[in-house]
Protein backbone atom coordinates (compact mmCIF):
# COMPACT_ATOMS: atom_id res chain seq x y z
CA UNK A 1 0.00 0.00 0.00
CA UNK A 2 1.00 3.49 -0.71
CA UNK A 3 1.40 6.28 2.32
CA UNK A 4 -2.16 6.78 3.20
CA UNK A 5 -2.62 10.65 2.78
CA UNK A 6 -4.76 11.80 5.96
CA UNK A 7 -8.82 12.48 4.49
CA UNK A 8 -11.27 9.96 2.99
CA UNK A 9 -14.00 12.13 1.85
CA UNK A 10 -17.80 10.20 1.20
CA UNK A 11 -20.96 11.78 0.73
CA UNK A 12 -24.15 10.68 -0.86
CA UNK A 13 -27.99 10.43 0.01
CA UNK A 14 -29.76 8.66 2.77
CA UNK A 15 -29.64 4.74 3.01
CA UNK A 16 -26.57 4.78 -0.06
CA UNK A 17 -24.46 2.41 2.40
CA UNK A 18 -21.97 5.50 3.34
CA UNK A 19 -21.97 4.57 7.28
CA UNK A 20 -21.55 0.74 7.26
CA UNK A 21 -19.20 1.59 3.98
CA UNK A 22 -17.34 3.71 5.88
CA UNK A 23 -16.95 2.38 9.33
CA UNK A 24 -15.86 -0.86 7.70
CA UNK A 25 -12.92 0.78 5.44
CA UNK A 26 -11.73 2.33 8.99
CA UNK A 27 -11.62 -0.74 10.83
CA UNK A 28 -9.86 -2.02 7.94
CA UNK A 29 -7.33 0.61 7.32
CA UNK A 30 -7.08 2.28 10.99
CA UNK A 31 -8.72 4.99 10.54
CA UNK A 32 -11.17 7.43 12.27
CA UNK A 33 -14.43 7.50 11.99
CA UNK A 34 -16.19 10.55 11.95
CA UNK A 35 -20.12 10.60 10.95
CA UNK A 36 -21.18 13.91 10.21
CA UNK A 37 -25.14 13.43 9.92
CA UNK A 38 -24.88 12.14 13.57
CA UNK A 39 -23.09 15.72 14.53
CA UNK A 40 -26.43 17.50 12.83
CA UNK A 41 -28.65 14.63 14.52
CA UNK A 42 -27.19 15.24 18.28
CA UNK A 43 -27.61 19.39 17.63
CA UNK A 44 -31.57 18.33 16.71
CA UNK A 45 -31.33 16.38 20.24
CA UNK A 46 -30.24 19.46 21.76
CA UNK A 47 -32.77 21.96 20.40
CA UNK A 48 -35.52 19.44 21.13
CA UNK A 49 -34.76 18.91 25.01
CA UNK A 50 -34.04 23.25 24.67
CA UNK A 51 -37.45 23.32 23.21
CA UNK A 52 -37.08 25.36 20.32
CA UNK A 53 -38.15 25.65 17.48
CA UNK A 54 -36.37 24.31 14.42
CA UNK A 55 -37.47 27.42 12.39
CA UNK A 56 -35.99 29.58 14.99
CA UNK A 57 -32.85 29.69 13.02
CA UNK A 58 -31.09 31.95 14.94
CA UNK A 59 -32.12 30.25 18.69
CA UNK A 60 -30.86 27.23 16.65
CA UNK A 61 -27.55 28.83 15.67
CA UNK A 62 -26.57 29.82 19.06
CA UNK A 63 -27.15 26.32 20.17
CA UNK A 64 -24.57 25.11 17.54
CA UNK A 65 -22.19 27.62 18.86
CA UNK A 66 -21.80 25.97 22.30
CA UNK A 67 -22.16 22.36 21.14
CA UNK A 68 -20.25 19.80 23.01
CA UNK A 69 -20.43 16.53 20.67
CA UNK A 70 -17.79 13.90 20.78
CA UNK A 71 -17.60 10.61 18.02
CA UNK A 72 -16.04 7.63 20.06
CA UNK A 73 -15.77 4.68 16.91
CA UNK A 74 -14.67 1.24 18.51
CA UNK A 75 -13.08 -0.48 15.04
CA UNK A 76 -13.27 -3.70 17.53
CA UNK A 77 -16.80 -3.80 17.93
CA UNK A 78 -17.91 -1.43 15.14
CA UNK A 79 -19.49 0.75 17.50
CA UNK A 80 -19.75 4.31 17.29
CA UNK A 81 -20.64 5.97 20.03
CA UNK A 82 -22.08 9.78 19.81
CA UNK A 83 -21.79 11.42 23.04
CA UNK A 84 -23.55 15.15 23.48
CA UNK A 85 -22.62 17.21 26.41
CA UNK A 86 -20.79 13.69 27.87
CA UNK A 87 -24.06 11.89 27.68
CA UNK A 88 -24.53 8.89 25.37
CA UNK A 89 -26.75 9.59 22.87
CA UNK A 90 -26.34 7.15 19.95
CA UNK A 91 -29.42 5.17 20.00
CA UNK A 92 -31.67 8.48 20.53
CA UNK A 93 -30.30 10.33 17.59
CA UNK A 94 -31.24 7.63 15.11
CA UNK A 95 -35.18 7.99 16.40
CA UNK A 96 -37.73 8.95 13.86
CA UNK A 97 -38.74 12.45 16.27
CA UNK A 98 -35.03 13.12 15.10
CA UNK A 99 -35.02 11.54 11.50
CA UNK A 100 -37.68 13.33 10.66
CA UNK A 101 -36.83 16.90 11.03
CA UNK A 102 -33.23 17.16 11.40
CA UNK A 103 -32.66 18.42 7.67
CA UNK A 104 -34.75 21.33 8.49
CA UNK A 105 -31.77 22.15 10.57
CA UNK A 106 -28.89 20.82 8.90
CA UNK A 107 -30.27 23.68 6.24
CA UNK A 108 -28.91 26.87 8.10
CA UNK A 109 -26.17 28.57 6.78
CA UNK A 110 -24.60 29.53 10.43
CA UNK A 111 -25.23 25.61 11.24
CA UNK A 112 -23.15 24.34 8.63
CA UNK A 113 -20.38 26.71 9.05
CA UNK A 114 -19.79 25.68 12.85
CA UNK A 115 -20.54 21.89 12.08
CA UNK A 116 -17.85 22.06 9.05
CA UNK A 117 -15.49 23.91 11.89
CA UNK A 118 -16.23 21.33 14.41
CA UNK A 119 -15.65 18.43 11.68
CA UNK A 120 -12.55 19.65 10.40
CA UNK A 121 -10.80 19.93 13.83
CA UNK A 122 -12.10 16.78 14.80
CA UNK A 123 -10.13 15.02 12.00
CA UNK A 124 -7.31 17.21 12.45
CA UNK A 125 -3.65 15.36 12.45
CA UNK A 126 -5.14 11.93 12.00
CA UNK A 127 -5.78 9.76 9.32
CA UNK A 128 -9.67 9.88 8.83
CA UNK A 129 -12.74 8.71 7.35
CA UNK A 130 -15.46 11.22 7.04
CA UNK A 131 -18.76 10.74 5.23
CA UNK A 132 -21.90 13.13 5.53
CA UNK A 133 -23.06 15.23 2.48
CA UNK A 134 -20.96 18.21 2.10
CA UNK A 135 -17.96 16.38 2.71
CA UNK A 136 -16.58 16.21 -1.16
CA UNK A 137 -17.95 19.21 -1.92
CA UNK A 138 -17.53 21.63 1.28
CA UNK A 139 -15.24 20.24 4.72
CA UNK A 140 -12.47 18.75 2.48
CA UNK A 141 -12.69 18.76 -1.13
CA UNK A 142 -8.43 18.37 -1.15
CA UNK A 143 -9.28 14.89 0.27
CA UNK A 144 -7.12 12.49 -0.70
CA UNK A 145 -9.61 10.45 -2.17
CA UNK A 146 -13.22 11.12 -2.60
CA UNK A 147 -16.60 9.06 -3.40
CA UNK A 148 -19.79 9.62 -4.38
CA UNK A 149 -22.34 6.15 -3.25
CA UNK A 150 -26.00 6.03 -4.51
CA UNK A 151 -28.44 3.55 -4.69
CA UNK A 152 -31.76 3.32 -6.34
CA UNK A 153 -34.17 5.28 -4.23
CA UNK A 154 -36.51 1.94 -3.51
CA UNK A 155 -33.46 0.19 -2.40
CA UNK A 156 -32.34 3.00 -0.07
CA UNK A 157 -35.83 2.77 1.69
CA UNK A 158 -35.22 -0.90 2.13
CA UNK A 159 -32.22 -0.76 3.70
CA UNK A 160 -33.34 2.27 6.00
CA UNK A 161 -36.63 0.01 7.03
CA UNK A 162 -34.30 -3.30 7.87
CA UNK A 163 -31.81 -1.14 9.99
CA UNK A 164 -34.74 0.23 11.61
CA UNK A 165 -36.63 -3.21 12.42
CA UNK A 166 -32.73 -4.61 13.20
CA UNK A 167 -32.91 -2.39 15.77
CA UNK A 168 -36.49 -3.19 16.94
CA UNK A 169 -37.76 0.40 16.01
CA UNK A 170 -41.35 0.45 15.40
CA UNK A 171 -41.40 1.61 12.08
CA UNK A 172 -43.92 1.14 8.46
CA UNK A 173 -42.36 1.03 5.30
CA UNK A 174 -44.19 3.84 3.74
CA UNK A 175 -42.92 6.26 6.87
CA UNK A 176 -39.69 5.76 5.91
CA UNK A 177 -40.14 5.84 2.48
CA UNK A 178 -42.02 9.33 3.32
CA UNK A 179 -38.96 10.74 5.57
CA UNK A 180 -35.97 9.39 2.91
CA UNK A 181 -38.05 11.27 0.00
CA UNK A 182 -38.64 14.13 1.77
CA UNK A 183 -34.72 14.82 3.19
CA UNK A 184 -33.65 13.75 -0.29
CA UNK A 185 -35.69 16.54 -1.46
CA UNK A 186 -34.42 18.88 1.19
CA UNK A 187 -30.66 17.73 1.51
CA UNK A 188 -29.93 18.36 -2.42
CA UNK A 189 -32.33 21.46 -2.86
CA UNK A 190 -31.05 23.63 0.52
CA UNK A 191 -29.47 26.66 -0.51
CA UNK A 192 -26.46 26.18 1.41
CA UNK A 193 -23.87 23.22 0.79
CA UNK A 194 -26.37 20.89 -1.01
CA UNK A 195 -25.86 17.29 -1.57
CA UNK A 196 -23.97 16.96 -5.09
CA UNK A 197 -21.78 14.94 -6.74
CA UNK A 198 -18.25 16.18 -6.59
CA UNK A 199 -17.06 15.75 -10.53
CA UNK A 200 -13.83 14.17 -9.16
CA UNK A 201 -15.13 11.79 -6.68
CA UNK A 202 -15.57 8.43 -7.76
CA UNK A 203 -18.88 7.11 -8.23
CA UNK A 204 -20.40 4.02 -6.66
CA UNK A 205 -23.81 2.74 -7.57
CA UNK A 206 -24.11 0.22 -4.79
CA UNK A 207 -27.53 -1.09 -5.57
CA UNK A 208 -26.37 -4.41 -6.49
CA UNK A 209 -23.39 -4.63 -5.18
CA UNK A 210 -22.86 -6.71 -1.41
CA UNK A 211 -21.15 -4.71 1.33
CA UNK A 212 -17.54 -6.26 1.02
CA UNK A 213 -17.85 -5.82 -2.86
CA UNK A 214 -18.45 -2.13 -1.94
CA UNK A 215 -15.30 -1.69 0.63
CA UNK A 216 -13.24 -3.69 -1.47
CA UNK A 217 -13.53 -0.97 -4.08
CA UNK A 218 -13.17 1.83 -1.87
CA UNK A 219 -9.89 0.08 -0.69
CA UNK A 220 -8.88 -0.57 -3.66
CA UNK A 221 -9.31 2.90 -5.04
CA UNK A 222 -7.65 4.37 -1.95
CA UNK A 223 -4.78 1.96 -2.48
CA UNK A 224 -4.03 3.66 -6.38
CA UNK A 225 -0.94 5.57 -6.35
O1 LIG B 1 -26.46 10.72 7.30
P1 LIG B 1 -27.62 11.01 8.25
O2 LIG B 1 -28.92 10.46 7.79
O3 LIG B 1 -27.33 10.61 9.66
O4 LIG B 1 -27.75 12.61 8.23
C1 LIG B 1 -28.69 13.31 9.00
C2 LIG B 1 -29.06 14.61 8.32
O5 LIG B 1 -27.97 15.53 8.41
C3 LIG B 1 -29.40 14.49 6.84
O6 LIG B 1 -30.76 14.73 6.61
C4 LIG B 1 -28.59 15.53 6.14
C5 LIG B 1 -27.75 16.19 7.18
N1 LIG B 1 -26.32 16.16 6.87
C6 LIG B 1 -25.80 17.25 6.22
O7 LIG B 1 -26.54 18.15 5.84
N2 LIG B 1 -24.47 17.31 5.99
C7 LIG B 1 -23.65 16.34 6.37
N3 LIG B 1 -22.34 16.43 6.14
C8 LIG B 1 -24.19 15.19 7.02
C9 LIG B 1 -25.54 15.13 7.24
Amino acid sequence: MTALKPIIAIDGPAGSGKSTIAKLVAKKLGLSYIDTGAMYRALALKAKKANVDFRDEGNIAELAKTIDIDLRYDAKTGQLTVLLEGRDVSEEIRKPYITDEVSSIAKIKEVREHMVTLQRRLAQGKRSILEGRDITTVVFPDAYKKFYLDADPDERIRRRYLEMKEKNMPVEESNVKINIEKRDRIDSTREHAPLRRAKDAVYIDTTKLSIDEVVNRVIEEINKP
